[in-house]
């Protein structure tokens, strides 16, 4: 899709683009990929501000949207935390996207609450990114999944994927399982306690997509059929209930012996990270870990995001 296409547009949801537009941003990506391990700089976005309103914590969101701003020579402005800003005193969401709206080109937003990123896009002239609502969505994190299966794979069509964890609360598990509708997996198995199940929303979407999918409790039943093991942490600060919480923490552990004994040599384990316990230490030195190599993929995509959101050639 040319720049045109992208242009002043929100990011909300991942099921507000189609294959097409993932691709289009996927080739972009991939030349400011090539741009990076050049060494090139680029002034791309040179006079463009763009704000980072972060109310929920964040590492590799807030900074590699940081990094991909200033690699192509935009400024950025931006807070994490609501103490850090006047919500504090008692400011709605409402104004503080306002004020955000008259300061920079393009808001990236992340919020505790679901929705919170498409009420901003309607209080916003600006366009804006959503960095990660409640449990709901997680586009760029999506974008960036993706970006890794292709660059992996060679492509994203044809293979095999489990999705491992917190599946109910995790944001972007369920972005990532929507983004794969766009494509055409051989299967996809959703793989978590019974507690942690796929939310119907996100099942009905594989149905209408026509993906083969199945919901199993353990890894081990499925991990010798996969090429991608998406895993995730368990929300724990999303549970309503902390004895909920409690009648899952720890339920599953990817590890090296695990890896070895069921896995195929070619399979890839990504995560999005932050990581607390699911997967040990011990698989990062093996050939199946990809969540590094996918956490810096956030830079070329993100520059990628930005460049054709706002307009500029890429
Ligand atoms: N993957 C992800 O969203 O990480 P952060 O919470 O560190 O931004």
């Amino acid at each position: 899709m040319p720049a045109q296409g992208w242009r002043g547009r929100d990011v909300i949801s991942i099921l507000d683009f189609t294959r097409e537009d993932l691709c289009s941003l996927f080739e972009a990506a991939e030349r400011m990929k090539r741009l990076l391990s050049e060494g090139r700089v680029s002034r791309l976005l040179e006079g463009k501000i763009v704000a980072l309103a972060f109310f929920e914590p964040s590492t590799r969101t807030r900074l590699s949207f940081e990094t991909a701003a200033k690699r192509l020579g935009a400024e950025t402005i931006g807070f994490t935390g609501e103490e850090a800003v006047s919500v504090a005193k008692g400011e709605n969401l409402a104004d503080t996207v306002r004020m955000l709206d008259g300061y920079a080109d393009v808001i990236v937003i992340r919020h505790r609450y679901e929705g919170a990123a498409l009420y901003a896009a309607e209080v916003a002239e600006k366009p804006v990114i959503n960095a990660g609502d409640g449990k709901q969505h997680h586009p760029t994190q999506a974008m960036l999944d993706l970006f890794t299966v292709k660059e992996l794979f060679g492509g994203i069509d044809g293979l095999v994927y489990g999705v491992l964890g917190d599946l109910r609360f995790g944001r972007a598990a369920s972005s990532f399982i929507l983004g794969l509708t766009f494509f055409k997996p051989e299967k996809v198995y959703l793989i978590s306690p019974p507690l942690l199940r796929t939310r119907p929303e996100v099942r009905v979407r594989l149905e209408e997509a026509g993906i083969r999918y199945e919901e199993v409790d353990r890894l081990e039943d499925v991990l010798g059929e996969l090429d991608v093991l998406y895993v995730t942490r368990i929300q724990k600060e999303r549970f309503p209930d902390p004895r909920e919480y409690e009648k899952v923490r720890g339920s599953y552990r990817v590890t090296r012996e695990l890896l070895e004994k069921h896995a195929k040599p070619g399979l890839r384990v990504l995560h999005p990270l932050p990581r607390v316990d699911e997967i040990a230490f011990d698989v990062d030195e093996t050939g199946y870990a990809a969540y590094f190599i996918q956490a810096r993929n956030g830079v070329p995509v993100r520059m990628a995001l930005l460049s054709l959101v706002l307009g500029a050639e890429v």
